[in-house]
């Protein structure tokens, strides 16, 4: 090879690598025949740089939703209704790819485009992978909804507690029977320890103005008001500290490990316990947020979508999904320049006491 077609080679060669590097797409202007004259190719070689800029920068000022849980029920819902309502990349994650790439395609014959990423919340190593890639592509996240959760089917006493007796025993047929103690620390572990994972490793890159939405319950409200005096103290307070909710979190699991959660001022309900803790930790992340980055107009908020007809509440609910998609939606989209709700609970698009 004679040494000017090399030196050429070798330079392109340079810039393809700082594009790997930097995890971009490489652009088509790379693939470039070995036999061009050098001269063209050194000239062409300041435009591969801008139009590989030109790239990221478009990334990077894409605004992208993320929606945790969602290739069914109301996750699922809430992408369709992104898809349908939001300007900019809407990503469908769920635990299981299998599941989540169908939910997309089921959206696609709708002829709604949602994009996926694997996250299953249970797992650190994924949350750190889906927050690293939207950081790397899009500069962080402009809209968070956390709504992945579970619940035992009437185990404890959680949605249907809410419900006339009557219709109440017609749904609890077929009740897990899980231990309590088990029911409590499996459904802690998802629905409070899990997302607390989440908000730790994607408030961070949440951007400026972006909307942060947790998905709580109307069950985590009526449970605040069973617990002893001292507790409703605590988690209504204004200094309570994120250390100190894990701490009550962590107390009841143990406790109800014992069977001693009822001495120790906890409710029997475990689904409601980790929804109290959810709502409670949302209301601590928006002071933060407040004080920290008091220029940045994010704004987080818990709510509740309703008792809803998925999986988890079964076919008597009143709301459809899409129904039970419309408060988390409303706080995700709420207008740019908005200053409130910021770390509230919010049902049926109202605030609600606490
Ligand atoms: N339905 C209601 O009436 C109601 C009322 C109040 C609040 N909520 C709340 O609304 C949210 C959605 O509930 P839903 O009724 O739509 O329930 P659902 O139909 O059972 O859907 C729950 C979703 O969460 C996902 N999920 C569970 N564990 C996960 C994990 N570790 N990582 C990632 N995803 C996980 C599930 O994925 P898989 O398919 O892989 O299991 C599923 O996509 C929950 O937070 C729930 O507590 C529901």
């Amino acid at each position: 090879m004679c040494f000017p077609i090399f030196h050429a080679w070798l330079t392109l060669l340079f810039f393809r690598l700082c594009a790997v590097t930097l995890r971009s797409r490489p652009p088509l202007v790379y693939c470039v025949s070995r036999t061009a004259r050098t001269a063209s190719l050194l000239s062409a070689a300041p435009q591969l740089t801008q139009r590989y800029e030109t790239s990221l920068e478009k990334n990077m000022s894409t605004k992208v939703a993320v929606v945790t849980g969602s290739n069914k029920g109301i996750g699922l819902s809430i992408v369709r209704a992104l898809c349908k309502q939001y300007q900019g990349d809407v990503y469908l994650t769920a635990r299981d790819t299998g599941r989540g790439q169908e939910a997309v395609e089921s959206l696609s014959s709708e002829g709604l485009k949602a994009m996926f990423h694997q996250l299953d919340i249970n797992d650190l190593n994924s949350i750190t992978t889906a927050a690293a890639f939207f950081k790397d592509k899009y500069g962080g996240v402009d809209v968070l909804i956390n709504n992945a959760g579970i619940a035992f089917k009437g185990g404890d006493d959680d949605i249907m507690s809410t419900l006339p007796p009557s219709l109440c025993l017609s749904l609890s047929s077929g009740a897990d029977t899980t231990a309590f103690a088990v029911q409590a620390e499996v459904t802690l572990k998802t629905n409070f320890f899990a997302t607390r994972d989440m908000l730790t490793h994607f408030l961070p890159i949440i951007k400026a103005g972006g909307r942060v939405v947790n998905v709580s319950s109307f069950v985590g409200a009526r449970t605040l008001n069973q617990c002893s005096p001292d507790h409703q103290q605590r988690f209504r307070s204004e200094d309570i500290t994120e250390e100190e909710l894990v701490g009550m979190m962590q107390q009841f699991v143990d406790e109800a490990k014992k069977g001693e959660h009822k001495k120790g001022g906890w409710p029997d309900t475990a689904y409601g316990m980790s929804k109290t803790g959810v709502t409670t930790l949302s209301m601590i992340h928006a002071r933060q947020l407040s004080k920290e980055r008091p220029n940045d107009g994010i704004l987080l908020n818990a709510c509740c979508p309703g008792w809803v007809r998925t999986d988890m509440a079964g076919p008597k609910a009143p709301k459809s999904p899409d129904e039970g998609a419309i408060t988390p939606v409303y706080l995700a989209l709420l207008p740019p320049g908005a200053t409130e709700p910021h770390g509230k609970f919010v049902s049926d698009k109202e605030v609600q006491p606490w």
